[in-house]
């Protein structure tokens, strides 16, 4: 089953969300005032994380995945800071890069609203962004919640010029082996996991036993729906932006569109389970990160 809360998600009463943004104004202004406001571009942080799998084949020691996500181009994520987190990851020679979703959008949405408007200037710039994006063993994405409440239409436009602008495989429910010296991994991904059309079922399929598996999905509490027997090593998420916002000793208010908060930044476990939730490149709502920079990350398997 699935559940919807809180901030960065779904639709929440605009009277709590009007308190919530007078307490992350007052926040931001002491942030910026302090220069902490951490939305620039060089405060993305490159975060170097190594992740054990069980029977990692011997080709794959090493491998590393350049991890994008919650870019949010729009009108307060400008094609700078995002063209300066691909500059990053690509520094970092990534063997392949994933890309968790929410591409476009900065804006929560109400109960009874319609989609977010939709700019295509703002799916220009993230393509523009991320032209030199290259990785031997390619580029794979997923989308987000945001991308889906942009409509039907930026999603068409999203899926469209990814693949013709940089060579994006999208991994909409379905996977693909990953081959490296003799050896392969399979890699799979799902639409939104809030999205009627997210199936963890169709993207699973056919997965051949012992046979290591990675799974992109944009929210990590996919976590919520999975069973022992799909036996995914490693989900990559994004979604939190890490809270976005956080406080000395408190740690992030908001719960940032997660129930649970082991899912808010870093690795966490589910069994033998592991999920990474990147902090993402870009912001919502206000050009306002506390304590929490973006970040670009580069995974090893080991
Ligand atoms: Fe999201």
């Amino acid at each position: 089953m699935k559940h919807h809360f809180d901030i960065f998600t779904k639709p929440i009463p605009r009277r709590s969300f009007l308190k919530g943004m007078l307490g992350v104004f007052a926040v931001g202004s002491m942030g910026v005032g302090r220069g902490y406001a951490n939305t620039s571009s060089s405060n993305i942080r490159l975060e170097r994380v190594t992740i054990t799998i069980q029977n990692l084949p011997p080709a794959f020691q090493g491998f590393k995945i350049g991890l994008l996500s919650d870019l949010h181009s729009s009108p307060i994520v400008p094609k700078e800071h995002l063209q300066s987190s691909a500059e990053l990851l690509m520094a970092a020679e990534p063997d392949m890069i994933a890309l968790t979703g929410d591409f476009i959008g900065h804006t929560f949405r109400f109960p009874g609203e319609p989609y977010h408007e939709f700019d295509p200037q703002y799916v220009a710039d993230i393509v523009d962004a991320f032209s030199g994006l290259k990785a031997p063993h390619g580029l794979y994405g997923v989308l987000g919640n945001h991308d889906f409440w942009s409509g039907p239409e930026a999603v068409e436009v999203l899926v469209r010029e990814f693949e013709t602008g940089f060579g994006v495989q999208w991994l909409r429910n379905r996977n693909v082996k990953v081959e490296r010296g003799g050896d392969s991994i399979m890699l799979a991904g799902i639409d939104d996991y809030w999205q009627d059309s997210c199936s963890p079922g169709d993207a699973l399929q056919g997965l051949p036993p012992d046979t290591v598996r990675i799974l992109l999905s944009h929210n990590p509490e996919v976590n919520e729906i999975l069973y022992d027997w799909q036996e995914i090593d490693l989900i990559l998420s994004g979604h939190t932006h890490g809270g976005q916002i956080k406080l000395p000793f408190i740690g992030a208010p908001f719960q940032a569109g997660v129930r649970q908060r082991k899912y808010m930044e870093g690795l966490a476990w589910d069994g033998d389970r592991q999920t990474y939730v990147t902090r993402g490149v870009g912001h919502l709502v206000v050009p306002i990160r506390f304590l929490c920079p973006p970040e670009v990350t580069l995974i090893t398997l080991v």
